[in-house]
């Protein structure tokens, strides 16, 4: 999820584009957020300086569906934090399947690997502390669903060291694809996450070997699937 919160949008743990009248109103229609995940959620405000990364109930809830419609054998997240959105994914994962999340920050991870263990997903999480770059180069797919969510800037490099290892027919997913709607006005930004996300929602837009479908969910969550390679 976000870095940095400047605006007014909001959920129960991070942000959002959508009014918050609809968002609340979108959570009470939601099932209820698991108590492993509420007990996480609360952990990661309290020890953690930018909880507002986390995925929160309403995207987590989506994840774990895709996650669910996919049952993917072998799956990637970029991007562990404290685990809320490594937990959604790893609910779909298929019977002896394997999720691979990475984390470069030890810190995060240590309050993922206790709730991993608490969700009695310690087997089918695979828990890497490391930079992706590195950990990517070890990794071999076919992936069937991979989440990326780490530094916005790095977008096009993470989704190009991957898309090799995804399956046809295996799905791709990108957070925060609207970046605070800072992708309206790119010529005002100058930092270089906007940057890294208008970048990048252009070369999807323009990438032969995908289709794709940007979904006005909280920060913008992109749904791409792999035609060919
Ligand atoms: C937005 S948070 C992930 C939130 C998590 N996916 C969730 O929804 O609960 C992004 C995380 O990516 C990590 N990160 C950034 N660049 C990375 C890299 N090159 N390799 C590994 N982790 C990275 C950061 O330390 C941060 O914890």
């Amino acid at each position: 999820m976000a870095e940095n919160r400047n605006h007014p949008g909001f959920d129960v743990s991070g942000e959002s584009l959508l009014l918050p009248g609809i968002e609340l109103y979108a959570l009470d229609h939601t099932s209820p957020e698991p108590e492993v995940l509420n007990a996480l959620s609360r952990e990661t405000h309290l020890r953690t300086t930018s909880p507002q990364m986390l995925s929160g109930h309403l995207q987590g809830t989506l994840l774990r569906m895709i996650s669910l419609m996919c049952k993917p054998k072998l799956a990637l997240e970029i991007g562990t934090f404290t685990g809320y959105s490594a937990i959604c994914l790893a609910s779909g994962i298929s019977q002896g399947g394997t999720l691979h999340t990475i984390e470069c920050n030890p810190e995060p991870g240590e309050i993922a690997s206790k709730y991993f263990r608490k969700a009695g997903l310690e087997t089918v999480i695979h828990q890497h502390i490391g930079d992706a770059f590195d950990i990517l180069q070890e990794l071999n797919g076919p992936f069937g669903l991979v989440f990326i969510d780490a530094n916005k800037d790095d977008y096009i490099r993470y989704f190009e060291m991957v898309f090799p290892k995804v399956e046809t027919g295996g799905i791709i997913l990108a957070d925060n694809t609207l970046w605070y709607g800072r992708v309206l006005t790119p010529q005002a930004a100058t930092d270089r996450e906007t940057k890294g996300i208008v970048a990048f929602n252009e070369y999807i837009r323009n990438h032969s070997g995908v289709e794709s479908l940007l979904l006005p969910v909280r920060d913008g969550l992109t749904i791409i699937r792999k035609l060919k390679s």
